[in-house]
């Protein structure tokens, strides 16, 4: 059985409340704030709900709870108020402190086993859930440690600093050929393909997490082999089809092997994620000789982009309010925001079809604008 504390003054109301309450729990009481805290301190923690009077000698209920609260006890202690005050400030001014109920007297038997019963048990849920938060967070920072030294290990590996060199390579290389193709279209069309590059390499936590996740030893030879996102390039682009006429213009260089290509703009993620990502082969030139290694680019246009940083925070984000409401509003925006990007290429296309209409091959239509250079 449970234990309760019962805390009044007034004999009468002390032995009606242990009588209404002795078949359900064990009931203690004490007859001022005094004796109540001295309880509460012997049984450390095993009370599992006060019933506190307000008006006492010595020591009153206000006391009582701001001594509580100070303790950190009114985080584990449900304290139910019954009291004979019948002002509604007095009411609020024990809410605000941080009781969980207010029973006014004269009470009914049956509501007050009902009102202890139900605080009780909410308040054990409530801990529960909390001790479960507590576990989850403690594992995940003892998770983190192990991420942390495993990636120093990783650090230390002496082929690790080779292999991110190769890797960085890799990304010079994908950057160079980019830049050449928008400084082309950039004096032959008055046109820039992409906007901007965002290249990174993966950081041995994150390369760590990854083969961890997929079941693999963290090895130099299970980065190479199993993970093909360690070099990766983001190019943003103003338009959806700058994206598609990129890429084509990009995997069709002869040296160049096309993996795998996961198109997020024909098929949106559930979220509204859309971008291009492709996976390939890019050869590197090193004093040993040519070398390939695996690159991840992503395109996505300016507006995806703006979105997919947006999202990604929340993710990362454990005490987000109303997340589900932030979910759907995120797919909103990613559903706008598809809707304004073709409206603004089509305004792109007209002014193109416009006074610019002889520079573009084909008057300005896209089709034909990638065939000149491979036809
Ligand atoms: P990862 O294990 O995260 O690399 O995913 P994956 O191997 O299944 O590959 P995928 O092509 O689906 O995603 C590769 C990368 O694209 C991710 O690491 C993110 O950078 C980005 N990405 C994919 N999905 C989302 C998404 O829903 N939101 C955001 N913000 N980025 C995403
Ligand atoms: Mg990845």
């Amino acid at each position: 059985m449970q234990r309760i504390l019962v805390v009044d003054d007034t004999e009468l109301n002390r032995n009606l409340l242990y009588h209404i309450l002795k078949e359900d729990y064990i009931v203690d009481t004490a007859e001022d704030g005094e004796a109540a805290l001295r309880k509460l301190k012997e049984s450390r923690g095993g009370t599992a709900a006060l019933l506190l009077d307000l008006r006492m000698p010595k020591m009153d209920g206000f006391a009582v709870i701001s001594e509580m609260k100070k303790n950190g006890w009114l985080q584990r202690i449900p304290v139910l108020v019954i009291s004979g005050e019948g002002a509604a400030e007095v009411e609020s001014q024990c809410f605000e402190l941080g009781v969980s109920d207010f029973i006014h007297k004269p009470f009914v038997s049956s509501v007050v086993k009902n009102r202890i019963r139900n605080t009780i048990e909410l308040f054990e849920c409530k801990n529960q859930l909390e001790q479960k938060v507590e576990e989850q967070e403690e594992a995940l920072r003892r998770q983190d440690r192990i991420i942390r030294i495993q990636a120093e290990k990783l650090r230390e590996a002496k082929s690790f600093d080779r292999m991110m060199l190769e890797y960085g390579a890799a990304i010079m290389e994908v950057e160079t050929r980019l830049k050449s193709l928008n400084a082309e279209f950039s004096q032959e069309y008055n046109r820039n393909p992409f906007e901007s590059i965002k290249s990174r390499l993966k950081t041995p936590e994150s390369i760590y997490e990854k083969l961890e996740r997929k079941g693999y030893p963290a090895t130099v030879e299970n980065i190479r082999e199993r993970l093909t996102d360690v070099a990766g390039v983001r190019v943003i682009c103003s338009f959806p089809d700058d994206i598609y006429r990129l890429a084509e213009l990009f995997t069709r260089q002869d040296d160049i092997v096309l993996l795998r290509e996961k198109d997020y703009i024909k098929h949106p993620k559930s979220n509204g994620y859309r971008s291009l990502h492709l996976i390939l082969s890019v050869p590197i030139f090193l004093s040993g000789g040519k070398k390939n290694m695996n690159v991840e680019m992503q395109f996505r246009t300016i507006a995806m982009d703006f979105w997919a940083s947006l999202e990604h925070k929340l993710k990362y984000k454990k005490d987000v309010d109303d997340a589900d409401e932030i979910v759907s509003q995120l797919k909103a925006c990613a559903d706008s925001i598809e809707t304004l990007d073709y409206q603004m290429q089509e305004i792109r296309n007209r002014i193109d079809l416009g006074k610019d209409a002889k520079k573009y091959p084909g008057g300005g239509q896209e089709e034909d604008y990638s065939k000149l250079y491979f036809a």
